[in-house]
């Protein structure tokens, strides 16, 4: 069986203090519910303050990017995933398709910055999802076939299986459209197939596969319904104490 894993990316929204209020409201919101894993990844700065905030709940704490080396250097502006992990981070989502579209990340790079979350003992969230066009145009599974191949299929069978899939569809994210809960399911299966023909049926039925993409409070229940849908990585439900914790006790 999976665990369910609800995580919210803040993206780049809020300050240190407002992360503090955010988790004084959402932790006795969520203090019963213990049937998914909780995390929350918010801005860098934010780290610290969300990582006492969260100290000794069952939310874990995670970046939303990191640097392709565990070792420090001259590279303005990166973080490593190991000042990540000694910051207190669980996991670190990795691949967005905002850093794939306006920060010129490639499925090469998804994959060097996979391996060092992992060399720090981070969880990596990768994230994989097509445009509308490419929808529209029927090459859904050829675009997620791509990105598996180039960003996923080069890690060996014992790091992949160490790292969770997200599943964002481009069209879905921000817009409210959510994917019906049929075609996110086909969707995963097709992911979960890539993953068995790579790694084996084991590592393909034990992946979490998360859905990203306007979940909500009120269609969360119908995503998680499907065999193949594993968790949910949220956005702008995540801001809300109120509304995180909606989807966490789906
Ligand atoms: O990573 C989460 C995300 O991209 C979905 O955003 O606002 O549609 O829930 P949102």
């Amino acid at each position: 069986m999976r665990t369910p894993l609800m995580a919210g990316n803040w993206k780049m929204f809020k300050t240190p203090a407002e992360t503090k209020a955010f988790f004084e409201k959402f932790l006795p919101l969520v203090a019963t519910s213990t049937h998914a894993d909780v995390a929350i990844c918010p801005p860098f700065v934010d780290i610290a303050a969300a990582v006492e905030a969260a100290a000794g709940s069952r939310v874990g704490i995670g970046g939303q990017n990191c640097y392709w080396q565990n070792k420090e250097g001259a590279f303005t502006a990166e973080v490593t995933p190991a000042m990540l992990k000694a910051a207190g981070c669980t996991y670190v989502i990795i691949g967005h398709s905002e850093r794939r579209q306006y920060f010129h990340e490639t499925d090469e790079t998804v994959l060097k910055r996979t391996k060092a979350a992992l060399e720090a003992g981070l969880i990596p969230m990768v994230c994989v999802g097509e445009l509308l066009e490419e929808r529209e145009s029927g090459r859904t599974n050829e675009v997620l076939a791509t990105q598996f191949n180039g960003g996923i299929a080069g890690l060996t069978p014992e790091e992949f299986a160490k790292i969770v899939i997200a599943y964002e569809p481009v069209w879905a994210i921000g817009t409210g459209k959510v994917a019906t809960p049929e075609i996110a399911q086909d969707t995963h299966k097709a992911i979960r197939d890539l993953v068995a023909a790579k790694f084996g049926a084991e590592a393909a039925a034990a992946v979490r596969i998360l859905y990203g993409g306007s979940v909500k409070p009120d269609n969360v229940k119908g995503l998680m319904a499907k065999p193949d849908i594993d968790g949910a990585l949220v956005g702008g439900a995540a801001l809300k104490p109120e509304d995180f914790a909606g989807v966490v006790n789906f």
